[in-house]
């Protein structure tokens, strides 16, 4: 069975996609689905996520420490089936990429699985507090519960 391969977006590649990744990771069957990270932009290439990233996923029972950054390419329209925006910032510059319509559609907004038509951005932590991590956690885990449902279950 092919395996559906998702791709979650953000800035820096080490605060709010690191997150999303390691919330699907702990949704979906390893069998069935591939779940990567990247940033749209290039100053964190190969850096572990943010400590205080880490330390969220860690109060929530997950483990990110794996990952390391890497910056959004061209070539991740082909090698991914969903590529998950975490603000309108970063959809913009995801889908400037895009060659074709097909390309496109496959990068979505994620708080629209939370809040459906809002276009909703996941606020950049990097700058604030932990309780500003806290809130990222739980709105990426509503969004990432709910695109499981929509797009992993009933398909
Ligand atoms: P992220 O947050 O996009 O959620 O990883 C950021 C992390 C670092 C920077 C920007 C956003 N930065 O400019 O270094």
């Amino acid at each position: 069975m092919t395996k559906t391969r998702i791709l979650t977006v953000c800035l820096g590649n080490i605060c709010r996609s690191p997150l999303a990744k390691g919330i699907l990771d702990s949704l979906v069957d390893p069998e069935e689905v591939v779940v990567d990270s990247a940033g749209t932009g290039d100053y964190h290439i190969g850096d572990p996520p943010d400590e205080r990233s880490v330390e969220v996923a860690k109060k929530n029972g997950l483990d990110i420490t794996d990952q390391r950054g890497r910056q959004f390419k061209t070539d991740d329209f082909v090698r991914y089936d969903f590529i998950l925006a975490m603000d309108n910032y970063n959809y913009e510059d995801i889908v400037s990429l895009a060659s074709n319509e097909q390309d496109k559609d496959k990068v979505k907004l994620i708080l629209n699985y939370a809040i459906p038509g809002e276009n909703l951005d996941v606020p950049d932590p990097y700058f604030g507090g932990t309780s500003g991590f806290d809130d990222v956690y739980a709105m990426l885990t509503k969004a990432c519960r709910n695109f499981v449902d929509k797009e992993l279950k009933n398909g």
